[in-house]
């Protein structure tokens, strides 16, 4: 792992469909898993490639590292055995943990990012409100994106100004 050169996190990688350069050369991909290309009943392929197998909540990188963080973490409640297409591609929430797995995660998140460093959150209200889960990260964002028709899914943007 270079330390000069990556600076920039995704916490929960999944098939990179966000990054326009999915291999982008300064960026740590991770996620808790890996699936195979092609693994959703036929259809064109769901690959999850991380750089590293990790788990969000306990992030094995030092203090600040990190000068930009994405966090896209599953929204959407499901059970265990739920195997549809959607939740093989994008995780679930288990509804018992989720607030501890979500602050967790965040807080990590917020660890390893460097002073005046940006965290972005990417958040769906399929199941949680924004309001919610503000109360439950305990920490209010700068901005967020409009809802534009009938999107449910907010762009929320943090900056770690220090004490
Ligand atoms: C909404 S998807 C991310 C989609 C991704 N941003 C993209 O552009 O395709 C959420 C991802 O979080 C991963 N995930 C769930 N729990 C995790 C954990 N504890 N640690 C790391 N990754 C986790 C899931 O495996 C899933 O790939």
């Amino acid at each position: 792992m270079d330390k000069n050169t990556k600076f920039i996190l995704d916490a929960c990688c999944g098939g990179r469909m966000m990054w326009f350069n999915k291999n982008h050369p300064n960026t740590i991909y991770i996620d808790n898993r890996k699936t195979k290309k092609g693994y959703v009943n036929g259809k064109p392929n769901h690959e999850v490639n991380p750089d590293f197998i990790m788990d969000f909540k306990n992030l094995k990188f030092p203090d600040k590292k990190f000068k930009l963080v994405f966090f896209d973490p599953p929204h959407v409640f499901a059970n265990e055995n739920n195997d549809s297409t959607f939740i093989k591609c994008f995780g679930r929430l288990n509804k018992e943990t989720w607030e501890q797995d979500i602050k967790g995660g965040f807080d990590e998140c917020w660890r390893v990012l460097d002073d005046y460093g940006v965290l972005v959150f990417k958040w769906s209200e399929c199941n949680i409100p924004i309001k919610k889960l503000i109360e439950v990260i305990k920490k209010e964002p700068l901005v967020r994106s409009m809802r534009r028709g009938l999107s449910k899914t907010h762009w929320l943007c943090f900056i770690k100004i220090p004490n």
